[in-house]
């Protein structure tokens, strides 16, 4: 038997653990450049290789997929999966993949760090001193909003939106969360509201749902009006989940009081506005970023790619309609 090592392009670098685990199996071209790859350089990537290793800032259209349906995997190294058409894959019988789990505490200890953050004016607070603006203690300095006693909404109470539950039940805040599916039996100590009744009511709104077209501007206008003027919106999700115009103009007209944002709607863009608001906390989608996490994540896509070229079932599949068309060659 002649030994042919199936390959395998990586969009960018991933952490080493990833690395390791796809070269003791595969030929592994890695895109050594640190940046996103265009359209063209991810078809050229591509060509004549068995799998595709991709990140959420890789947009994975039908025109990529179409110029190599002979992809045993697309295993994309994140949670969220809205960057790849999975229609496209599941109709050339090619599995797609994601990293849950692993990224879950990690993601809602950043979104209770900007709840804390938006709530208690830690940016601001911090621009201050070293602006050298500190002249001594005031009575009436940098005032910000409590968090024990008051209401997180919590909307998608899927992994992240639980877990952020968990943190939230230690600050003694009162949980309400919307699921679009209705009620559902979480273990916590969380009731159930319609979406625009818990708008109505929470103090720290946040968003835990995947972007798909139902999500997409589900925090718009309207929303706005609808939510307490000391309302805190915190989104690690994904950007487009909110209007971002209508948050900025939200900020600014004190229609709501604050926001602690890890996702935008044109990353790495920001809408005009976003940057000189104070009432803002803004961070560069570093939600799993932490050297763990992404290490995990590394392992986790590599294992999914692995299984694949095996022609196992993946471990973290997404379209099982894929695994019904598929036709396995030359499996390792
Ligand atoms: C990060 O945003 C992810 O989806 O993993
Ligand atoms: C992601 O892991 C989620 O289900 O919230």
């Amino acid at each position: 038997m002649i030994n042919i090592k199936p390959k395998v392009f990586v969009t960018r670098e991933i952490p080493d653990p990833g690395l390791e685990i796809l070269r003791k199996h595969c030929e592994v071209e890695v895109n050594k450049e640190d940046r996103v790859l265009t359209k063209e350089e991810i078809i050229a990537g591509i060509k004549g290789k068995d799998a595709l290793l991709c990140l959420l800032t890789d947009t994975i259209d039908e025109d990529i997929i179409e110029a190599n349906p002979n992809l045993k995997v697309i295993a994309n190294y994140a949670v969220g999966y809205n960057n790849v058409d999975v229609n496209a894959a599941s109709k050339y019988g090619i599995p797609v993949t994601n990293t849950p789990g692993v990224l879950t505490d990690t993601t809602a200890d950043l979104t209770f760090a900007l709840l804390l953050s938006a709530a208690r004016r830690i940016v601001e607070s911090d621009k201050y001193m070293r602006a050298g603006k500190y002249k001594g203690w005031a009575p009436k300095l940098l005032l910000g909003y409590d968090i024990y006693g008051k209401k997180l909404g919590i909307i998608g109470f899927g992994r992240i939106g639980s877990a952020v539950a968990k943190r939230a039940a230690g600050f003694g805040m009162k949980i309400l969360y919307y699921e679009h599916d209705g009620p559902k039996d979480t273990g916590i100590d969380a009731e159930f509201m319609e979406f625009e009744e818990l708008l109505r009511e929470a103090d720290f709104v946040t968003l835990h749902v995947p972007l798909n077209e139902r999500t997409k501007h589900m925090i718009s206008h309207k929303e706005f009006e609808i939510m307490k003027t000391n309302a805190i919106l915190i989104n690690t999700s994904r950007g487009s989940v909110v209007n971002e115009e209508a948050l900025v103009k939200a900020l600014q007209t004190g229609e709501i009081a604050g926001a602690g944002l890890d996702v935008f709607e044109d990353e790495p863009a920001m809408k005009p506005g976003l940057a000189e608001l104070d009432n803002a906390v803004i961070v560069p989608h570093i939600g799993s970023a932490t050297i763990d996490t992404r290490n995990k994540m590394a392992t986790m896509a590599a294992e999914n790619v692995i299984a694949a070229l095996k022609c196992e079932v993946p471990p973290n599949l997404v379209n099982r309609a894929a695994i019904e068309k598929r036709v396995c060659k030359n499996a390792i």
